[in-house]
Formats: C-alpha cells, structure tokens, sequence
C-alpha cells in the first residue's frame, strides 16, 4: 500500500502526478487556508505533508500527528518550522535551498531599481493622467551605478545579489553572522564585512536577505532607520518580522529614509494598510523567486525530498539529520 501524504497547498499539476506515483494523495488543489486545526485534521493519518511557508509546523500540531514521518516545505526560508519540535517527534523536515538564489537575486535587483528610481511611483501617477509635461525635476532619485550598496545576510543569495553589482561598478559592503573567506569576498565583488551600524552609515542601498528568526526580528527597527542616509533605499527580501514595518512606516512618511521596496511584511498578507498611503514604497506580494523555472525547481525538490525521505531514502534537504 502506498504511504499517504497531504500536499497542503495548490501546486503545480505534473508535480501532483509525480507524487501520486509513490503515494495515496490528498491534496488542497482549491488553494482553502487552512486554520492550525483544520490543517491538523487534514493531516491525521498521513505519512508526510508537502507544505509551503505559510504552514506552521510546531509541537502542538506534531502532537496531534503520530504518524507523521517527514514535512517537506517547498521553500528556503524555514522559520516557520520548529525543527527542534519535529526531531522531538521523529519527524524529518526539509526545505528548498539553492534553487532559488539566482531568481532571488535578479529580483533584488529588480525591487532595488524599481525603489530608487521610482519606477512603481511614477508609473502610478502617469496612469493617474498626470503627465502634461515633462520636467527636469520629475521623479529625480538616487544613482544605483557606482553607489555603495550594503548587504545585510550574505548566504547564497546575498552573494549572488553582490555578484550582480560588479556591472554597475558598485562598492559593497556586508553584514553576516559570520565573515565570509576572501575568496569568497572576492567573488563577491570584493564584498568588505562591516558592522551593522557600519553598513548602514555608508549604504546608498540595503538589502536585507538574512533568515528570520527571533534573534533577527526587527534587525532593521527606528535606531537603524536614523543610522542611513536620508537618501538610502532599504530592500527587505527576507522575511516579515526583520523589519519593524510601523518604524520602517514612519521614516519613510517623514522621507528619514528615501524610499523603500517591500516583498515580504509583518503579518503578511494581511501587511499594514498605511503602507498603501506612502508614495517612496514599491511593494510586491512576496514573488521574489516566482519565475516559472524556479518556482517549479523548487515544487519538484520538495516532492524529490518526501519521495526520498518516505521510500527509505535521505531527503537530500533535511534540516534535521
Ligand atoms: C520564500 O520566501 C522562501 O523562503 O523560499
């Protein structure tokens, strides 16, 4: 009999068929949200759950799963998983790294471009009718090319959005749990490690690509804000939560800071409405690695890592062998 498994959110169909190869499937191909305990009463009974970021797997849900083997998040990022928790019950868990750095990184690139040239902004107001005219003053922002840009997380991604900025002949700096080696530095753009404050104090540009976690939260709160330029442009690419969005809110409304491009927020998709008074603010509905290779990389790596980890293999992703 084949082991069954829950496949917690749409996905794409072949990597449907692919699982239903190995596995007795329920899936949730109407895309409903489902509440914690709905999402357990889904799950009763099956071996392995493949899951999105916006799953919370933790010890009340694990509890209520005995036979629950392997949770398989079709995303980076796993702060949404309680590793420990799942060791605890014996549940392995794996996420989808690597697949997606480089469409991570060209969509950096695309939220920092966007920010500090107001593309966003001014495309609003010309579909608003407003262009009569041209003006030498209209929509001015800060130079991307030969600014220093600042990286705060400098793991694959980071390094691959540092990469990017040789052509625009860029100083960067960085900020990370730890120094990379200096070959790496050097692939990096020749990427120098600054303190926190440091960065902010020279950065024309902030990138934000650091994992949540509780040590993370609000990396970026008001004393940050008041430590960048008045011109600076801050990109959070991460997760909600490393920015406190009410202090980001305030500098950018009193313009602290020039502008800001906002792919992930606190409490998303429910994020602060006064976000959607500001003008300085581009912001995308977390797509930093929607490409439809990547995005279809990364399904097929989370259904590679449970077709492993349930057929006695090891999930070549596991967070906790
Ligand atoms: C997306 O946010 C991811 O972590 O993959």
């Amino acid at each position: 009999m084949k082991p069954a498994i829950m496949v917690t959110r749409a996905i794409f169909p072949e990597v449907l068929s692919r699982l239903e190869e190995y596995f007795e499937v329920d899936s949730n191909q109407d895309d409903i949200i489902f509440t914690p305990s709905e999402l357990a009463s889904r799950l009763k009974g099956k071996a392995g759950a493949l899951a999105t970021a916006s799953a919370r797997i933790n010890a009340e849900l694990l509890q209520q799963l005995p036979g629950l083997k392997m949770v398989a998040s079709m995303a980076v990022g796993y702060d949404n998983i309680d590793v420990a928790a799942c060791t605890a019950h014996g549940v392995m868990a794996s996420n989808t790294p690597e697949v997606l750095n480089e469409t991570t990184a060209d969509f950096g690139w695309a939220l920092l471009m966007a920010t500090a040239r107001r593309v966003t902004e001014s495309e609003h107001w010309l579909r608003a009718g407003h262009w009569t005219k041209w003006r030498y003053d209209y929509f001015l922002g800060p130079d991307v090319h030969g600014s220093t840009l600042g990286i705060i997380g400098m793991g694959r991604i980071g390094q691959a959005i540092a990469r990017r900025s040789m052509g625009f002949d860029m100083k960067v700096v960085y900020h990370n749990r730890s120094r990379l080696s200096a070959e790496q530095e050097a692939h990096a753009n020749h990427a120098q490690y600054v303190s926190k404050e440091d960065l902010l104090r020279q950065s024309d540009h902030v990138v934000l690509v650091l994992p949540y976690s509780p040590a993370s939260r609000h990396t970026i709160a008001e004393a940050e804000l008041n430590l960048m330029k008045p011109t600076a442009t801050l990109v959070n690419l991460a997760r909600g939560g490393i920015v406190d969005d009410a202090a980001l809110i305030a500098a950018l409304r009193s313009k602290r800071i020039a502008a800001a491009g906002l792919d992930v927020f606190e409490n998303e998709p429910k994020f602060n409405p006064d976000f959607l008074t500001l003008q300085n603010v581009v912001l995308t509905p977390h797509i930093a690695s929607a490409s439809e290779a990547t995005r279809r990389a990364m399904a097929n790596r989370a259904a590679d890592n449970l077709i492993a980890g349930l057929t006695g293999g090891r999930p070549g992703d596991l967070l906790n062998p």
